[in-house]
C-alpha cells in the first residue's frame, strides 16, 4: 500500500514537472507577425520592452549589485546586459557561467527581464571581446585583412575555425540559459554579437575572401534582391565590397543564431551601427553590418534573426524618424536597443512606439558605472538626465496592453513638442484633435517635455497617454457635427486588458484639459453634437 502511494506520488510529481515544462515551453518569448503587425509576446502576453542598457563593462556583480534600485527608479521592465565571450570561455572548451548566473538570478529576484548581448566575434566592428586564446592565435583564428594585405583587429567571417569557435561558445551559453531559466524566462531575447561589421576596411581581403568575392553571388541572394547573375562587382557595382562583407557576416551570425536556437529557441537579433551622417564610407562605420542599405542582404541571408535592431544616438527628430521608417518594415519589427537620453529621447521613445510600432526601446549606459567607477556608495540615484525616460516608463507600463493592440494600426499616433512646433492638429476618425504644448505656465518652458500617445479605441473613444499636452477635440471638419461633449474622462491604468479607474476628470481639469507634468493615462468618451440649425433641418425633414 505504502509502496503504491509512493509510486503514485512520484508519478504525480513527474507529471507536474512535465506540465510546468510544457507550459514554459509553450510560452517561450516569441515575436509574431499577425494581421500585418509585429507583436512581441512574453509569458504568452503582448510585451513592450521598456529597456535600459548597461555600460559595456558593467555586467559584473560588483556593478549590478549596486544597480537594481536605480533600475526600479527608472521603471524599466528589461535590462539589456552584455555577456562576454572572453569571460565565458577563458580557455578553449572550459566554460565559466558564474557572472551569468549571478546576473540572471539577481535580475529575476529584482523583477526584471533580460536581453543578453553576446559580445563574441564582433563588437562595434572590432573583435576585442574574443578570448585571449583566440586573439593571440591569428594563425588558427584568422583576422580580416585590409586592402593592403595587413591583419586588422577583426576576426575573418569566412574562417570556419572562427565560426565554429564562436558558435560552440554561444551554444554552450544557450544550453546554460535553458538549464537555469527555461521555467522562468528571465532572459527573453538574445542579441547575437554587437554592431557587427568591419572597421578600417570595406571588406575582408584575405585570400579566401578574395576568391569568394570574385565568384558569382549565390543565386538565392540574387533572386531575393532581384538582380542579374554575376560576380559581386557585376551585381553590386560600387557597393560590392560592403555587400560582400554583409553576406559573409550575416551568414556567420545566422549560423551562430541557428545553432543557439536549436538548443533554446529564444528570439534573436542583430543591431546596427548606422551609416547615416557618417561619411558613408564602409569601414568608417562597421562595413557589412545591418546598415539601412544592407537590410535586404541581411534579410535574405539571416533567416534565424527575428529582426535587425536600430541603435540611434542622433538627437535630431528628422534623422530619428527617418531611421525608424527604414527599420520598421513589414519584414522587420522596429526595436531600438540603444538610444540616447534626455528630453529629446524621451519624446523619441513616444514616436518609436506610437508611430513606428516599436516592440521596445532602451537608453544606453544607465548604470552607475559611468558616473565614476570609483564611487563606492551603495545607493546611487538615477542620473537626472534619465528623468524623462523614467517618467515614460512609469507611465507606459500602465498601458502596455492597449498600446500593443493599437500599434501597427492607423489608430495609434504619437505627437511631441518639437522646436518651433507649439501645436499639432491630428485628423482622426470622426474627430480633429488639437494638441498644444507649453501649457500650463508652471511647466519649465526651457524644456520640451510635451509628448502624447493618442489611441482611438472606438468611434467616440480615445486613450491619451502622455505629459504636458493640452488636448481639444472637435468633430471632423466637414462632418455634420459642430460640437463635442465630454461624456466621461477617466484617469487610471491597465491591468492587462482591464482598465482600472483611479479618478474621474471633470470641472477645472477638463476646462484646462492638459496632461500633467507627471503624466496620465486618460480614457475618454466623447459625444458629437449636431448644430441646432442642422437639428432643426433634420426635424423638418423627418416631419
Ligand atoms: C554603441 C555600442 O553598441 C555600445 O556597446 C557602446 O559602445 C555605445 N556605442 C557607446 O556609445
Amino acid at each position: 500500500m505504502m509502496v503504491n502511494l509512493r509510486i503514485n506520488l512520484t508519478i504525480f510529481l513527474l507529471l507536474i514537472g512535465l506540465a510546468s515544462q510544457v507550459i514554459a515551453q509553450k510560452h517561450l518569448p516569441v515575436l509574431k507577425k499577425e494581421d500585418g503587425k509585429h507583436t512581441f509576446y512574453v509569458d504568452g502576453k503582448p510585451f513592450l520592452i521598456l529597456g535600459a542598457q548597461l555600460w559595456n563593462s558593467s555586467a559584473w556583480p560588483s556593478v549590478t549589485d549596486k544597480f537594481w534600485d536605480q533600475a526600479k527608479e527608472l521603471g524599466c521592465n528589461t535590462i539589456e546586459a552584455p555577456i562576454y565571450w572572453q569571460n565565458i570561455e577563458p580557455s578553449p572548451g572550459e566554460f565559466n557561467f558564474k557572472e551569468l548566473d549571478h546576473l540572471i538570478l539577481s535580475a529575476r529576484e529584482s523583477g526584471f527581464r533580460l536581453v543578453l548581448l553576446w559580445f563574441g566575434s564582433y563588437k562595434n566592428g572590432r573583435s576585442q571581446y574574443a578570448p585571449p586564446w583566440v586573439l593571440e592565435n591569428t594563425e588558427k583564428y584568422p583576422r580580416m585583412k585590409n586592402a593592403a594585405g595587413n591583419d586588422i583587429y577583426v576576426l575573418s567571417a569566412v574562417s570556419e575555425t572562427n565560426l565554429e569557435a564562436d558558435k560552440h561558445a554561444f551554444v554552450e551559453v544557450m544550453k546554460h540559459i535553458r538549464e537555469i531559466d527555461k521555467d522562468h524566462q528571465t532572459v527573453i531575447m538574445m542579441q547575437v554579437e554587437n554592431e557587427p561589421g568591419s572597421m578600417w576596411t570595406d571588406r575582408d581581403y584575405s585570400d579566401k575572401a578574395n576568391e569568394l568575392f570574385n565568384s558569382h553571388v549565390p543565386q538565392f541572394i540574387l533572386k531575393k534582391l532581384d538582380k542579374e547573375d554575376g560576380t559581386w562587382e557585376q551585381a553590386f557595382g560600387i557597393d560590392a565590397p560592403e555587400a560582400f562583407n554583409a553576406w559573409c557576416i550575416s551568414g556567420y551570425i545566422d549560423e551562430i543564431a541557428e545553432a543557439g536556437r536549436k538548443v533554446y529557441n529564444l528570439p534573436m537579433y542583430a543591431n546596427v551601427w548606422i551609416r547615416e551622417n557618417a561619411f558613408e564610407r564602409p569601414g568608417e562605420y562597421p562595413s557589412g553590418g545591418p546598415t539601412s542599405n544592407m537590410i535586404p542582404i541581411w534579410k535574405a541571408n539571416a533567416p534565424n534573426l527575428d529582426l535587425l535592431a536600430l541603435d540611434v544616438y542622433h538627437g535630431n527628430v528628422n534623422i530619428f524618424n527617418d531611421l525608424c521608417e527604414k527599420y520598421n518594415r513589414s519584414d522587420n519589427a522596429l526595436f531600438i536597443p540603444e538610444m540616447g537620453n534626455g528630453d529629446n529621447f524621451a519624446r523619441f521613445q513616444f514616436y518609436a512606439i506610437g508611430n513606428y510600432g516599436a516592440i521596445g526601446v532602451a537608453p544606453y549606459g544607465i548604470d552607475p558605472f559611468h558616473r565614476d567607477p570609483r564611487d563606492l556608495r551603495d545607493q546611487i540615484k538615477l542620473d537626472k538626465k534619465f528623468d524623462g525616460i523614467a517618467k515614460n516608463y512609469n507611465l507606459l507600463s500602465k498601458a502596455i496592453y492597449p498600446i500593443s493592440q493599437l500599434q501597427g494600426t492607423d489608430k495609434l499616433k504619437a505627437v511631441g513638442e518639437e522646436e518651433g512646433m507649439s501645436e499639432k492638429l491630428l485628423r482622426l476618425e470622426n474627430y480633429d484633435l488639437l494638441l498644444s504644448f507649453g501649457y500650463p505656465t508652471y511647466k519649465d518652458r526651457n524644456r520640451r517635455t510635451g509628448r502624447v500617445l493618442v489611441g482611438q479605441t472606438g468611434e467616440d473613444e480615445f486613450l491619451l497617454i502622455g505629459f504636458d499636452t493640452k488636448f481639444e477635440f472637435r468633430p471632423s471638419f466637414g462632418s455634420p457635427y459642430n460640437n463635442v461633449e465630454f461624456v466621461l474622462v477617466e484617469e487610471g491604468y491597465f491591468e492587462g486588458e482591464k482598465f482600472v479607474r483611479e479618478r474621474i476628470w471633470n470641472g477645472d481639469a477638463l476646462y484646462h484639459s492638459t496632461l500633467p507634468p507627471e503624466g496620465a493615462v486618460l480614457k475618454i468618451k466623447l459625444r458629437r453634437v449636431e448644430s441646432s440649425e442642422q437639428r432643426k433641418e433634420k426635424a423638418n425633414f423627418d416631419k
